[in-house]
């Protein structure tokens, strides 16, 4: 390293400690810091921005060091075609002459300081067009969460394509490392959690759908640099897009030292066409890092998500009961005043009325009609909402009901009336989803935008004390094309239906912000950090089946806090035909937020009572399960036992939750471990959701220190087939 280098690298590192504009300095090492964690780039002006490293929080020092040592990576934070050729790219461009190449040097660099964290702004302009891609990194430092994103602009004299448009690269050592996603999935075993260790060749994880990440995948994958993934410990990088449409994430290995990963939008539906003048934002990636496994990695995620990430982020969530699993579309006054009071009599907080209220000309009763008529049917609920908002209101519970608004039947006045709303594809035959006629409207069209609002608007000004809307979405895209968007704009279709998705729920979320939301997507396609901004909570699959549950909910905690993640005792025998006793059922719904999807007329006094006594425990630990933090300690995928540990911030109440997974005769079962306590405490041990007259545990009342119960663990008998315990410890 020459000295100018050496000196231009300290002083930068220097300038950004002290929190001082770097404009006009000449660049060099940039170390983009959280509380526990750091990247570093190189950025000198006039050359390619550099991606150095990223692990733990480095001082400056040794931030010196890792610029001028071999664990600089020196590859360019945002590869492109033409001017990294013959490998793969985050970006790729045609520009309004028809040069298709693209290499980017550094302008300039700015800063500017929040009280939460830092925003850095790198500014690439190409070599010879006006054309700039600014690279953002967003830090939030408690939550150790580093937020990227670009935005593209230029001013050429025409429109530019954009044919690969990632929003960030990361070049990542190779060894031992190992790759956690979630993939493979579908409706009803949504969340389906895969760790394979890094090889040669492309892994690829892609939402295809276009509206909806979709069943089958997330768009985050876990790295573990120390070999197989594990919950408590190993260094750990996560990379999670926050967008609800098509996604990408590509890890290429060939032979050399990295591994190259790029994640963004999925460029599937076209390039995208952008005039000049107009920023093209690709959506953040969240990037975190941790030592303490990918339990640790999702544990900043869920802080950064309880820190502000997603809406209504510090509200607690209430014990709903909701009507679809239960009666369909048999939405009548009768069943739902029925429903209303048993709610209310188990201690049930909010009753949702899902699927089948609506519908005039054509009433819904199934689910081939209707969607697009947001009107009371009234031959089901002669008096409108009024009567059940009102039973509601008598009854101490709050009121909720389902919608799916950027759907359509085309069996439906609002399908007679404006057939030009859906997407088509132009002069082909139209490919139906469920129930035969349903379609997607254009939300790349203003005036669509407008009426999905209006669904909303018009329920809330005639209902002011709605609090809960479950937002369905039970069809991807299949018919790809708009009539909105003019011809030589149709492959901007996927990216423009989500901003004007996004520019809807903004509108809501600006008028609305207390009504609850839930993100569904016909079960848990709708599942992405995307829409955490604008939902409180999602539906995590249409399968309520106990066990299958635990698997789902132990991977889509790996990027969602629970709060965010609907559970509800459903109905039994559960979609995969399974019948669980109803204490196991409640014991895995409550490691999340949970609800009732069943009759409580139709259950044993016995289990009635239970769901009552347990309903008011949980409402007393929710705090800690909702906002606290979530150990993963032994996983579903391959043990016989899986097991968890809610901590308050305080480590003075936890909450600890053991399942059987696998059942046999005489089966071992070995000591229990915890995590996430202090060590230096002492905890009263307490069992919650116990039935009567069940056998309850040898040490019910028994004092144990934390380092007893994190390094030796308890033995504790689980019963037989399904059996589960839920301790609740008290420092004290
Ligand atoms: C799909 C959802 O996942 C279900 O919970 C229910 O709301 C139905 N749609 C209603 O049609």
């Amino acid at each position: 390293m020459n000295n100018k280098r050496r000196y231009s690298a300290a002083a930068v590192v220097l300038a950004l400690f002290l929190c001082v504009p770097l404009h006009s300095v000449t660049l060099d090492g940039v170390v983009i810091s959280t509380d526990r964690t750091s990247m570093v780039l190189q950025s000198r002006i006039g050359e390619p921005l550099y991606f150095s490293y990223y692990g733990m929080r480095l001082d400056e020092g040794e931030a010196e060091a890792v610029l001028s040592s071999g664990i600089n990576s020196r590859m360019k934070a945002l590869p492109s075609f033409g001017a990294d050729m013959a490998q793969s790219v985050a970006m790729q461009v045609i520009h309004a002459d028809g040069n298709p190449t693209l290499d980017l040097v550094v302008e300039s660099l700015s800063e500017q300081t929040f009280d939460d964290g830092t925003l850095y702004c790198f500014t690439l302009v190409d070599r010879l067009y006006p054309f700039k891609v600014l690279v953002k990194y967003r830090t939030r430092s408690r939550s150790d969460i580093i937020e990227q994103w670009t935005e593209i602009v230029h001013t050429e004299p025409g429109p530019v394509d954009l044919l690969r448009f990632d929003s960030a690269f990361m070049p990542i050592r190779r060894g031992e490392v190992w790759a956690s996603h979630i993939d493979g999935g579908s409706h009803g075993a949504e969340g389906n959690l895969v760790a394979e260790p890094l090889h040669d060749g492309i892994l690829s994880v892609k939402g295809l759908e276009g509206n909806r990440n979709g069943h089958s995948s997330q768009a985050g994958m876990m790295f573990s640099l120390d070999g197989e993934p594990d919950e408590l410990s190993g260094r750990t990088i996560g990379a999670a897009l926050k967008w609800m449409g098509t996604f990408e994430l590509r890890v290429d290995t060939d032979n050399s030292s990295y591994h190259r990963f790029f994640i963004g939008i999925n460029p599937l539906g076209g390039p995208y066409r952008l005039d000049p003048g107009v920023t093209f934002e690709t959506p953040g990636v969240l990037w975190t890092y941790s030592e303490e496994g990918v339990g640790g990695a999702s544990r900043n995620y869920h802080h950064w998500a309880l820190d502000g990430g997603m809406h209504g982020h510090d509200t607690p969530r209430d014990v709903l009961l909701n009507s679809w699993e239960p009666l369909r579309f048999e939405t009548t006054q009768q069943n739902m005043f029925r429903l209303i009071d048993e709610v209310a009599q188990i201690g049930g907080e909010l009753f949702v009325m899902d699927d089948g209220w609506f519908g005039d000309k054509y009433p819904r009763n199934g689910s081939s009609s209707s969607l697009g008529d947001w009107v009371v049917d009234r031959r089901k609920l002669p008096g409108g909402l009024g009567p059940l908002i009102e039973r509601c209101t008598r009854k101490g519970v709050k009121f909720g009901i389902w919608i799916e608004p950027e759907s359509v039947n085309t069996v439906s006045e609002l399908f007679e009336k404006h057939p030009d709303w859906v997407l088509e594809a132009k002069g082909r035959e139209p490919n139906y989803g469920r129930g035969g006629n349903q379609l997607i409207l254009d939300m790349s069209n203003p005036e669509v935008q407008d009426h999905v609002f209006g669904v909303v608007d018009r329920l809330m000004t005639e209902n002011p004390s709605i609090a809960y809307f479950k937002w369905d979405c039970n069809c991807s895209i299949r018919n790809y094309g708009s009539r909105y968007l003019p011809p030589d704009r149709q492959t901007n279709l996927y990216v423009d239906y989500q901003r004007g998705l996004v520019r809807t729920l903004e509108r809501i979320r600006a008028k609305y912000p207390d009504v609850v939301m839930q993100a569904c997507g016909g079960g848990g396609a709708r599942i992405s950090m995307g829409a955490l901004p604008y939902f409180d909570e999602f539906w995590v699959s249409d399968n309520t089946d106990g066990l299958h549950r635990l698997f789902t909910q132990w991977s889509i905690s790996y990027f969602i806090p629970v709060a965010a993640m609907a559970q509800h005792v459903g109905v039994q025998p559960a979609m995969d035909g399974r019948t669980i006793p109803i204490k196991y059922r409640f014991d895995v719904a409550m490691t999340g937020r949970l609800g009732l999807e069943l009759l409580p007329y139709k259950m044993t006094d016995s289990e009635k009572s239970y769901a009552r006594r347990t309903i008011a425990q949980y409402k007393e630990i929710r705090d800690i399960i909702q906002f606290g933090d979530q150990y993963r300690i032994l996983s579903p995928y391959g043990n016989d036992i899986a097991t968890m540990l809610f901590s308050g911030a305080s480590k003075e109440r936890a909450v600890f939750f053991a399942f059987k997974v696998h059942n046999w005769n005489n089966q071992p079962v070995p000591r229990l471990r915890m995590a996430g306590l202090d060590p230096d405490r002492l905890y009263r041990v307490h069992e919650l959701s116990t039935m009567d007259g069940a056998r309850t545990l040898d040490i019910e009342g028994e004092v144990f220190s934390g380092a007893l119960l994190m390094h030796t663990g308890l033995e504790l008998d689980l019963g037989k087939e399904y059996g589960s315990r839920v301790l609740e410890l008290t420092a004290l």
